[in-house]
């Protein structure tokens, strides 16, 4: 019997994910050894504090406080780049990727900054640099998107991409909560990240948006022309009423493709959907993509979207590609440019118009209790082209003050944004409109 060819690791970070994935890679070493026709060395792993008591254990032989010392190990095969950061992290990468190293990496922050470069640098230096862990992370859509539909073109994509918003926005609909006391409690199960912005503000979705748009349109989108908005001014109230309406609230990250394929917006909002929706039934902590391909037609593809295990199970399933290259058994389709593979659909891609993106829209005013107010508001929505499907006015009112809910026909960004600016104007109008749109996605 020939011997396995022995493939050696190095992890950079032994946190949530990088103690999952030594954990997962010991307790099913024989199978997946087996499936892979090597073995795995976990050579090195770097740590910033080595005198950290850590749940899983490691000889201390193996540790170091120096990651770049992995990144240029000349014995290291595969670099998993699992410590999170944008700077450090960046400079361990290049120097990886340099060094024609296989880079595993579940950083979607580092990637939605600094992508372009780091796939250049893995192209020049012979490497190559998986991301499947940075995207809904027990779900391969990576893999979904690049290779079991690579004959596709895709016009939508959309998601729930951030458990922790799926989790406050489930537990405010089935309980009641106010949004407040869900974070309290989303905060004592360690589901919110330390930098609550980069979840409750909806940047975590729009990193795995960009990247998504990368790889289905081959062109990168800078976050600053990501329109993003998170959860944190979703009031119980909204989720009632769009409960009243027949919809359920979720935070999107949505690629569309505009003008016939000529164009794509990346946007990430709260958003109403149908209840018989499939994606407004996907609850908890759980994410999932649809994916819409002109060939395919859409589906859905749901899992667990963070964790120690479910991101672990994606950083493996990229270690086997990577043993699958350094083998040269046959690849995975892609895998020889990860880059370059969809730019045909993509180069000449723009950025779409505000115009060029629509929905029907759900407005909550704060509004005078008075005859003729529903008159000027009206006004306002005509002179914009902006038509009202319904509204609905509870009978409550207090210090002459009463909430209005109203629904619009299908407009369009550029108008509903013109019409929020100038409602907010009116006299009788009490503060910022708050405006979510409503999707009809199949
Ligand atoms: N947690 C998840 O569910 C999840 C899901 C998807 C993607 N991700 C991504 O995965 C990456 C890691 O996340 P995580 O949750 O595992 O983070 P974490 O628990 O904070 O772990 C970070 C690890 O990096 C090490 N580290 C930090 N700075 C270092 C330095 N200068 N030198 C050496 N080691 C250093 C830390 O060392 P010490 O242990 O000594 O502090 C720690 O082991 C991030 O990019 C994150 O966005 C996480």
């Amino acid at each position: 019997m020939s011997k396995k060819p022995v493939v050696k690791i190095g992890l950079i970070g032994f946190g949530v994910v990088g103690e999952g994935v030594w954990k997962h890679i010991q307790q099913n070493r024989s199978a997946l050894e087996r499936r892979l026709g090597a073995r795995l060395q976990l050579v090195k792993v770097a740590v910033q504090d080595m005198k950290k008591k850590r749940k899983v254990q490691i000889p201390p032989d193996q540790l170091t406080t120096d990651p770049m010392s992995i990144a240029n190990n000349p014995d290291i095969d595969i670099v998993c780049e699992l410590m999170g950061g944008t700077t450090l992290a960046k400079k361990i990468t290049l120097a990886a990727l340099h060094n024609g190293k296989i880079v595993v990496t579940a950083n979607k922050a580092l990637i939605c900054k600094h992508g372009a470069q780091l796939f250049k640098t893995a192209r020049a230096g012979g490497g190559h640099y998986f991301y499947e862990a940075s995207v809904a992370g027990g779900i391969p859509i990576i893999k979904v998107v690049r290779e079991g539909l690579v004959a596709n073109r895709f016009n939508l994509i959309y998601g729930i991409l951030n458990g922790t918003c799926n989790y406050i926005l489930t537990r405010m609909e089935r309980e009641n909560l106010t949004f407040d006391k869900t974070l309290i409690a989303a905060r004592e199960l360690g589901y919110v990240e330390a930098d609550e912005s980069l979840d409750l503000d909806g940047w975590d979705t729009a990193h795995k948006a960009v990247i998504l748009s990368y790889l289905a349109h081959g062109k990168w989108v800078s976050i600053k022309d990501v329109p993003v908005e998170g959860i944190v001014n979703i009031t119980l109230e909204d989720i009632q009423w769009a409960n009243k309406l027949g919809f359920k609230i979720k935070l999107l990250g949505i690629i569309s493709q505009n003008n016939e394929g000529k164009s794509i917006f990346v946007r990430v909002h709260p958003t109403l959907i149908r209840k018989d929706k499939i994606m407004a039934n996907v609850d908890g902590v759980y994410n999932a993509v649809s994916v819409n391909g002109d060939i395919v037609g859409s589906g859905i593809h749901i899992g667990r979207g963070a964790g120690q295990d479910a991101t672990a199970s994606a950083v493996i399933g990229d270690v086997a590609d990577a043993v699958n290259i350094l083998l040269r058994t046959p690849q995975p389709m892609g895998l020889e440019d990860t880059n370059e593979l969809y730019t045909p659909v993509g180069s000449n891609i723009e950025l779409s118009s505000l115009e060029d993106v629509s929905s029907q829209y759900y407005l909550r005013l704060s509004v005078t209790d008075k005859p003729g107010v529903l008159a000027e508001i009206s006004t306002v929505m005509a002179n914009h082209d902006v038509s009202i499907a319904s509204m609905i006015q509870p009978e409550e009112s207090s210090n002459q003050k009463t909430t209005l809910i109203l629904t619009t026909h299908q407009s369009n960004e550029k108008r509903i944004q013109d019409t929020v600016r100038d409602l907010e104007e009116l006299k009788n109008v009490h503060q910022k409109p708050f405006l979510l749109r409503i999707v009809n996605f199949d």
